[in-house]
């Protein structure tokens, strides 16, 4: 069977069990483990940024994110599919309790969108805003760096902070050609994750500025989310950001390949954004395809009219030329 659901299936290879096995650990909530610290710092440097908070995966660090930069009752602004919006159960309810408010369509708000929104700023009857949430990639998608400034450029202009959540920000880098700081420019605080296209088994992590990571830690605690000998998993962290950066275009080349297959057979059309692979399929048909290709050896996810292949990791060369004729007989059998 290929797994191309998600790049969260990954598990760790030979290597990075090793340097799990053999990591040097401590009490990480008495910031005494020496492999998350070293994780830590190097995560921030690669950022561009003073610290960085090591979490146990990407909700927990956009959940802080959000909760050192704004109070309760006030507005944070993103797209209506962010992963902040759709997929952290509604989180920034019930831990910041902030009032989001959202946009639709391009990945990022246009200039008459945020003149708009800035408008009446201070009137009694509105909530403050706060925060301006951006995501990077956002299904695939790279957003330009000049539109991050733009966007970051305004937040501070209005005295509101940014947040980035970058989840995948290491694939827009290897897809731009710019090191990772370049993409996480210009925000006050910056998530990612180790444990999707890098392959780590566990982990995220928060950057800042030194006073918003203290307090960033703080909140960690409170969440319950302090680690002991957390080194074993920051190890395999480690390992991923230190090898497995550089292959990430592979895994964007074999998307693209397997996207032209893909797109070649009726019914179906596919794009190739980074690692991932978006295929529409006839109107309310996804469900519909995703089991004829399961029937065929090949997992997705998909739903109404759209399917999403992801390549990474353990998806190998002869993998995607499998999945593709897998596609193919399953199209000619629908
Ligand atoms: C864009 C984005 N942000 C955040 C997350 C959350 O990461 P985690 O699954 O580690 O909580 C994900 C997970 O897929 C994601 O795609």
């Amino acid at each position: 069977m290929i797994d191309l659901r998600s790049d969260t299936f990954t598990r760790p290879t030979k290597e990075m069990r090793r340097a799990m096995a053999e990591a040097e650990v401590g009490d990480d909530v008495w910031g005494e483990d020496p492999t998350v610290r070293e994780l830590e710092e190097e995560t921030a440097a690669l950022l561009g940024r003073e610290a960085a908070l090591y979490v146990t995966s990407g909700h927990m660090a956009n959940q802080l994110g959000l909760w050192v930069s704004t109070h309760s009752g006030e507005e944070v602004w993103a797209h209506e599919n962010h992963h902040l919006i759709g997929d952290e159960q509604g989180a920034a309810t019930v831990i910041s309790r902030v009032l989001p408010k959202l946009y639709s369509g391009d990945p990022f708000p246009s200039r008459e969108l945020l003149d708009r929104w800035i408008t009446g700023l201070g009137d009694v009857h509105r909530a403050d805003p706060a925060l301006v949430w951006l995501e990077n990639t956002f299904s695939g998608q790279v957003i330009p760096l000049a539109e991050q400034k733009r966007v970051t450029d305004f937040a501070h202009a209005h005295g509101l902070k940014a947040h980035l959540d970058g989840a995948r920000l290491w694939n827009a880098a290897a897809h731009l050609g710019v090191e990772p700081a370049r993409v996480a420019e210009g925000f006050d605080t910056v998530s990612v994750c180790f444990s999707k296209g890098l392959g780590a088994p566990v982990g995220s992590a928060l950057v800042g500025d030194a006073d918003t990571v203290r307090r960033a830690r703080r909140g960690r605690k409170l969440l319950g989310g302090g680690m002991r000998q957390a080194g074993i998993i920051a190890a395999g962290a480690l390992y991923a950001l230190r090898h497995h950066r550089e292959r990430l275009p592979k895994d964007h080349a074999r998307a693209a390949r397997l996207a032209d297959q893909v797109d070649a057979l009726p019914n179906l059309s596919a794009v190739a954004r980074t690692n991932m692979v978006l295929v529409t399929t006839p109107e309310g048909a996804a469900d519909r395809y995703v089991a004829a290709f399961a029937q065929e050896g090949l997992r997705v996810l998909g739903g109404g009219d759209r399917i999403r292949m992801v390549v990474s990791l353990e998806v190998t060369e002869s993998d995607v030329e499998d999945a593709a004729k897998a596609v193919a007989r399953a199209v000619a059998r629908l």
